[in-house]
């Protein structure tokens, strides 16, 4: 009842099949405890989709421009078009996500110390694993994806090789506006609120104590998740940690005295500064400026994420196809992307994403938490590099994994080099904490 409107109740109109105030395309009830759910998309909605997309006015090329610099290629943009048109098949995707992940929907409160009033309905996939000592662990996507992340990892946690290596029950929920998790609808709703709504979530589901690993956006909740539960949240593994250079160590990388990892960390986030964060700015500061045009335009905002998505792989691994681009881009355009757009002007607002090079990036005072910390770091990623000394100014860090390979949707591209890691850092009982499971 949470979360019937309220001109249901005072009109008695029904609900029609897809046409949930909560979740616009979708046939999806939020209760207040776990049910299971299968994602099922109006079917008028993806055909006018495609239409839009047959439809769609491209850009005149300019030949001089080195291809990709400004942006996705124009034959980037038209094999996707063409695909999506003549191709793509979303009653075949949608049956396949079905199949391969246990999905739920739910309501979480929020704590009384949030300032977030309202209840919050998210949507999540949950694996139990079938070993007794299993550790519950969750898994919060980031910017530009969504639960699809958790696809290639989510079986090596759940059914790890052998019993010497830690299992985990996995939790994969969606940040509301992203996937099946309704937008907020009222202003405040940031990385601070998500961490409230993803505690929530882990104690509905009987989850007292659990482990945490994530990347980007994620990985920010995570932090603001770890300075407010220390007793629910044990130890973490991040596979994004910015950690902001003091000016010791900018003059220091001025006058050329920094390490080759200490200069490689602090170039890598000026090029992501300087030329790959067109996107986070506007999206800071007017989503909704952003937001009509990536609304009403499903191919266009397939390539506002393909941007990001083609920039911050190993090219060796990833090979994004036009199936791959639509499908993440279209677990934003179902629900609509303005939502998931407009996270960025709640973290600008909490400084949690400031500026990345040039602000505090999850380091605002008082966000040091205790609780042990790795850090996996992949060299395709808009970080790379950051030395443990530096990455302890922001948390308890013991240990940094670094990798030759992989980029910034690590459990996607390199599912097995992560799950080492987590199964390194989480079955190493004293250090990582996990000990008060056993
Ligand atoms: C996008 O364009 C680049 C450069 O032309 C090309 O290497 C890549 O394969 C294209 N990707 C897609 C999905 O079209
Ligand atoms: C969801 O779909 C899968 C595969 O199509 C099916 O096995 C399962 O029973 C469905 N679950 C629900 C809750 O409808
Ligand atoms: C809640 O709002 C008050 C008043 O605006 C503010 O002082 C406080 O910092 C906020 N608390 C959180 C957790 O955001
Ligand atoms: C368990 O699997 C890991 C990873 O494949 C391997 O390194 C380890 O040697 C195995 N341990 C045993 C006891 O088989
Ligand atoms: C920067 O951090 C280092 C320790 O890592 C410290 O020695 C130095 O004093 C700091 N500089 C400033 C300006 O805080
Ligand atoms: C640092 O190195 C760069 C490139 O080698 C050089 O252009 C610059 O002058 C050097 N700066 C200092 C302060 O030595």
């Amino acid at each position: 009842m949470l979360f019937l409107p309220l001109v249901t109740l005072l009109c008695g109109f029904a609900e029609t099949a897809h046409g949930s105030s909560l979740l616009p395309n979708v046939n999806a009830a939020f209760g207040d405890s776990p049910a299971s759910f299968n994602i099922s998309v109006d079917r008028g909605f993806i055909n006018g989709l495609r239409e839009r997309v047959r439809r769609a006015r491209l850009p005149v090329e300019v030949q001089s421009v080195s291809a990709g610099s400004d942006g996705p290629t124009i034959a980037n943009v038209t094999s996707v078009q063409r695909f999506w048109v003549k191709d793509y098949d979303w009653e075949t995707t949608e049956q396949s996500i079905n199949s391969r992940f246990k999905q739920f929907t739910t309501t979480v409160q929020m704590p009384p110390q949030s300032n977030y009033s309202q209840d919050v309905p998210l949507h999540f996939v949950h694996h139990k694993s079938s070993r007794p000592d299993a550790i519950p662990l969750l898994f919060v996507h980031g910017w530009p994806g969504s639960f699809l992340e958790v696809e290639n990892i989510i079986g090596f946690l759940t059914n790890p090789p052998n019993s010497s290596l830690p299992a985990f029950h996995v939790v994969a929920p969606s940040i509301p506006g992203f996937g099946f998790s309704p937008a907020p609808r009222y202003a405040g709703f940031g990385s601070e609120e998500a961490g409230h709504a993803f505690n929530a979530l882990m104690h509905q589901l009987q989850y007292a104590k659990y482990v945490m690993q994530s990347g980007d956006f994620g990985a920010i909740i995570m932090r603001y998740q770890a300075v407010s539960y220390p007793q629910n949240l044990v130890s973490v593994l991040s596979n994004f940690w910015p950690v902001q250079p003091n000016a010791t160590d900018l003059a220091r990388y001025a006058a050329n005295e920094t390490t080759t990892d200490e200069t490689e960390y602090i170039a890598r986030f000026n090029t992501f500064v300087d030329v790959e964060s067109g996107y986070r700015i506007i999206q800071e500061t007017q989503p909704l400026t952003i937001g009509y045009a990536l609304t009403d335009s499903p191919l266009g905002f397939a390539m506002w994420i393909f941007s990001l998505m083609r920039e911050a792989v190993d090219p060796h691994i990833t090979i994004w196809t036009a199936q791959d681009i639509i499908t993440w881009s279209l677990m934003y355009t179902i629900q609509g992307p303005y939502g998931g757009v407009r996270l960025y002007e709640e973290m600008l607002r909490e400084c949690a994403f400031q500026g990345l090079g040039v602000g505090n990036l999850g380091g605002t005072p008082g966000s040091y938490f205790k609780q042990p910390v790795a850090i996996s770091e992949f060299p395709y990623d808009i970080w790379y590099g950051l030395p443990l000394d530096w990455a302890q100014r922001g948390g308890n860090a013991k240990v940094r994994y670094m990798h030759d390979r992989g980029g910034h949707f690590a459990a996607w591209e390199v599912p097995q080099l992560l799950a080492d890691d987590i199964w390194g850092w989480f079955g190493d009982r004293e250090v990582s904490g996990t000990k008060v499971f056993y």
